[in-house]
């Protein structure tokens, strides 16, 4: 039985960190255990271009300056980028990628794109330049079933945007589902997809276990069991296209626990410890690192950390809150035993 795992420095190739107060708080829990993360632009004004990104860069490296930790960028996809400023993105050390938010389909998203065709010409220059997209995989289409959102997409415009920009590197993120793991499975190696620890544990009935569950509601929303099985598959199976994506979207009690609650779950705190727990339960744990630490890595041409994280068995406790300002968060797991922890080496 494997006790100790020590693994270079994972990265979190999708990670909401807010502003104030919140990125204070949820910048340290993710720095303590990861070397990298890629940060998320949906801001309340959102990051649309690099100069937005770098002083947000500086901000989060200010709160988190005690650990080794990078973020790497992320720009909002908007109409306003042109080949001037996506030739900037491309020279910046610190931006790795676009992220594509269909309007209103998520957490502030009202500033997407209303028509994936206006994206095309831009898409044409990203290819170009070898920038990769980071997609929101899932129609904004009111008429169109929630749990089908997803696979909606990937039929009607994924699967031409690929053939269309056959050379562009895209991430569909937080898949969930099983059509999500086979289009990338069978699609070239220019496509790939990052998985988060609750598409992992859970299928939908965990939003109405003997009520309504507004902590475990995220977007794309838990699917039928069948979908979880095959994400948990792809995230097992050692196949370099699906890699770590927290998708920590930390939001306050109140704001979740209301007539219209936010979509999003925090999982940064215990993130490599639900992970390994994760792995564990499934006879897996000798494919966390690859799956944490060198398959982003590798997709997004960043070397592997040189720095180490070690998570060995032993008992810990997901806590119930974390508290922010004069509310709280309340985490994924919250309150429940698992059996890693992470460690100083
Ligand atoms: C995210 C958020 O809160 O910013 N919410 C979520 O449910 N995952 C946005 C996103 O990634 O969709
Ligand atoms: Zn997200």
């Amino acid at each position: 039985m494997i006790n100790e795992l020590i693994i270079p420095r994972p990265d979190d190739m999708h990670l909401h960190l807010r502003e104030g107060e919140m990125l204070k708080v949820v910048s340290q829990h993710s720095a303590s255990q990861f070397g990298r993360a890629i940060i998320m632009p949906n801001l309340k004004n959102p990051i649309i271009n690099i100069e937005l990104a770098h002083i947000y860069c500086d901000e989060i490296k200010k709160y988190t300056k005690s650990y080794q930790f990078e973020p790497l960028m992320a720009i909002y996809f908007n109409e306003g980028l042109n080949l001037e400023e996506l030739k900037k993105i491309k020279a910046s050390s610190k931006v790795i990628g676009i992220k594509l938010y269909p309007k209103g389909v998520t957490t502030n998203s009202n500033k997407g794109i209303e028509s994936f065709e206006l994206g095309y010409k831009i898409f044409e220059m990203m290819e170009e330049l070898d920038i990769p997209l980071l997609i929101h995989g899932e129609v904004n289409d009111i008429s169109v079933d929630i749990f089908d959102r997803e696979k909606i997409f990937i039929e009607k415009h994924l699967t031409r945007v690929h053939k269309e920009f056959p050379k562009l590197r895209i991430v569909l993120e937080h898949i969930s589902t099983k059509d999500a793991t086979e289009f990338v499975k069978e699609t070239s190696n220019k496509i790939a997809a990052t998985i988060t620890p609750q598409h992992l544990l859970y299928n939908r009935n965990e939003l109405f276990l003997g009520g309504f569950r507004p902590h475990a509601f995220c977007l794309p929303v838990l699917k039928r069991e069948e979908h979880r099985v095959a994400v948990l598959d792809a995230a097992i199976s050692g196949n370099s296209k699906f890699f770590l994506g927290t998708d920590s979207a930390p939001h306050k009690r109140s704001e979740k626990e209301s007539s219209c609650g936010c979509a999003g779950i925090y999982s940064a705190l215990n993130a490599m410890e639900i992970y390994a727990e994760i792995f564990d339960r499934n006879d897996a744990i000798e494919k966390l690192m690859d799956f944490s630490s060198k398959f982003g890595a590798d997709f997004y041409k960043l070397n592997q950390s040189k720095e180490k994280l070690k998570l060995i068995r032993s008992r810990n406790k997901v806590p119930t809150t974390i508290k922010i300002d004069d509310d709280e968060i309340i985490p994924l797991m919250a309150g429940q035993e698992i059996g890693w922890n992470c460690s100083e080496i």
